[in-house]
């Protein structure tokens, strides 16, 4: 089974602002990615990314993250994988439109707000598996969709990605939902939030550092 951690984000920590915020964003990611390996027995990852950003493998464990401000998922297993997370939030009717075809509105049913989100956490999770960025954006689609899961072509690549709900946020995984086990850590807030290089030593010792 593969373990993805969705980790909610402190409100002591919303409050960050600037490279601070995606600083410390990034480590919780890697540190819901850590949960994950000790969740599935392997060993945590370096958390080294190419010169692309993107995650590379150590000794055979993937790993993958997504973050947004209150919320961020993080994965790792013994197989190439990805993830997104969003907030379930207001679209003006352009922006759905923009962002989802009549086709694929049918497919993932619903009100449209959901089926906007739905699309987008899985079209943007196979991307980032794929190594690619959201200018392939235009080369995903929608092809069939359930409860807990849709099928995502990219090109003539078919993908399959299980999603999860927290608290008003959609997750995606590049794995089938029978496959995946996920786990929600509510934290409480931090009184006092650690600053983004006390987190860094705090993940990875003194002479540590996330990139
Ligand atoms: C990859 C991408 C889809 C991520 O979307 P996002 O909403 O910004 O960020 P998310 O929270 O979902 O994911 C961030 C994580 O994805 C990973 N990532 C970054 N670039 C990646 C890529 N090209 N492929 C796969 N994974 C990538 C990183 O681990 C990153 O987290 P970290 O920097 O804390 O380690 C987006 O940044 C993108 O399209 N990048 C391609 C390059 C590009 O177009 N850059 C210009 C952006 S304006």
């Amino acid at each position: 089974m593969i373990r993805p951690h969705v980790v909610a984000v402190p409100s002591a920590a919303q409050r960050l602002r600037g490279e601070d915020r995606v600083e410390d964003l990034s480590l919780r990611a890697k540190d819901a990615a850590a949960m994950s390996a000790v969740a599935s027995g392997l060993p945590v990852p370096a958390f080294t990314k190419d010169d692309l950003d993107r995650p590379v493998p150590s000794g055979g464990v993937y790993w993958g993250v997504a973050h947004k401000p209150t919320m961020v998922v993080g994965v790792t297993a013994r197989r190439s994988v990805a993830v997104d997370v969003e907030f379930i939030r207001e679209r003006k009717d352009y922006q759905i439109a923009g962002a989802l075809t009549a086709a694929e509105h049918a497919i993932l049913g619903g009100n449209s707000l959901e089926a906007y989100f739905l699309a987008w956490v899985a079209k943007e999770a196979v991307l980032k598996q794929k190594g690619v960025g959201l200018q392939h954006l235009s080369r995903t689609a929608i092809i069939d969709a359930w409860s807990d899961g849709a099928l995502v072509a990219y090109d003539t690549q078919v993908c399959e990605v299980g999603y999860a709900f927290f608290n008003q946020h959609v997750a995606a995984i590049t794995a089938p939902s029978r496959e995946v086990v996920w786990t929600f850590v509510a934290e409480e807030d931090d009184l006092e939030v650690m600053s983004p290089a006390q987190r860094v030593q705090a993940l990875h010792g003194d002479a540590g550092s996330a990139s």
